[in-house]
């Protein structure tokens, strides 16, 4: 079974309205709020929509270039964002130092996609939207130094956080009253939670059928466990492919989630 960071990227119904709600913060050039519970999905949305999954180790090495990376110019022309994750509790300095260069390497990036073959410094500025993630690192004097840039130029700003950061940033009434959005970003529910279920059960190799009453138990104590959470989805298949594995089982029941739930060390979500 691959391991859940190998696991493939599903387009979620909340990735596409996480998608829409950063399409418009970047058009209007506002500033947007992203706050959900941890192990959701967030972090991972963000990154495709700014197309970071393929980017980051350009952008971090700076090395020579390969045929290869006008991929990675045109995603970033489509994008036209800056994905940024600050270290716990970075300096004000390290901050500004890290979002200037990613800024002016995404920025170099484009043009080098509009402007094939011409190697000068941009004199646009292409670069349309900051997302920083795990916001509540941020301190009062981060928030305002972003807010400043903000005002200076011509990006609209996104911050992906915990629940609760919508009301910290109220605290910032300069900041606040330049939010245009704030997005609750919601974990897998109904129908969905279902369709992901029967994907992962398909890779330990059994078929889900929500007709069948063992299958449905099944279904309602992984829903009920992890509340359509997908790291806590991800952590509990893991635990469960163990399970069968041990005991020579093939069937997936309620007794074998239970038992791999109590396996897991799962914190309220
Ligand atoms: N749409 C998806 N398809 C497949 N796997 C996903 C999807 N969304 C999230 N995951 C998986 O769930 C796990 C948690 O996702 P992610 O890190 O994006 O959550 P988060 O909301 O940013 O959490 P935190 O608040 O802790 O930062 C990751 O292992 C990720 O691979
Ligand atoms: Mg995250």
């Amino acid at each position: 079974m691959p391991t859940p960071r190998t696991w493939p990227f599903i387009a979620t119904k909340e990735h596409r309205r996480f998608v829409e709600f950063a399409e418009t913060v970047k058009r209007d050039r506002t500033i947007g709020i992203c706050y959900g519970a941890a192990g959701i999905g967030k972090t991972l949305s963000a990154s495709r929509y700014a197309r970071w999954d393929k980017a980051e180790p350009l952008l971090r090495t700076w090395g020579p270039r390969e045929d290869s990376d006008n991929n990675v110019y045109a995603a970033l022309a489509r994008s036209r964002t800056v994905f940024y994750t600050p270290t716990v509790s970075p300096t004000l300095r390290e901050i500004r130092d890290d979002l200037r260069k990613l800024h002016s390497r995404v920025n170099i990036c484009i043009d080098q996609h509009l402007h094939v073959g011409f190697h000068h410094k941009p004199i646009i500025d292409h670069v349309e939207l900051w997302v920083i993630d795990e916001s509540e690192r941020l301190s009062a004097t981060a928030v305002e130094h972003l807010r400043d840039q903000f005002d200076r130029g011509d990006h609209g700003l996104l911050f992906i956080g915990m629940p609760g950061i919508e009301k910290t940033f109220s605290r910032y009434p300069q900041l606040y009253s330049r939010v245009g959005f704030a997005h609750h970003y919601r974990p897998l529910s109904g129908e969905e939670l279902t369709f992901v279920l029967a994907r992962h059960w398909h890779k330990l190799g059994s078929e889900l059928n929500s007709d069948d009453f063992t299958d449905a138990q099944a279904i309602a104590a992984v829903a009920r466990i992890t509340g359509g959470n997908f790291r806590l989805l991800q952590r509990l298949f893991a635990q469960i492919h163990r399970i069968l594995r041990i005991n020579e089982l093939h069937t997936i029941t309620a007794d074998v989630v239970e038992t791999a739930r109590s396996t897991l060390v799962v914190g309220a979500t």
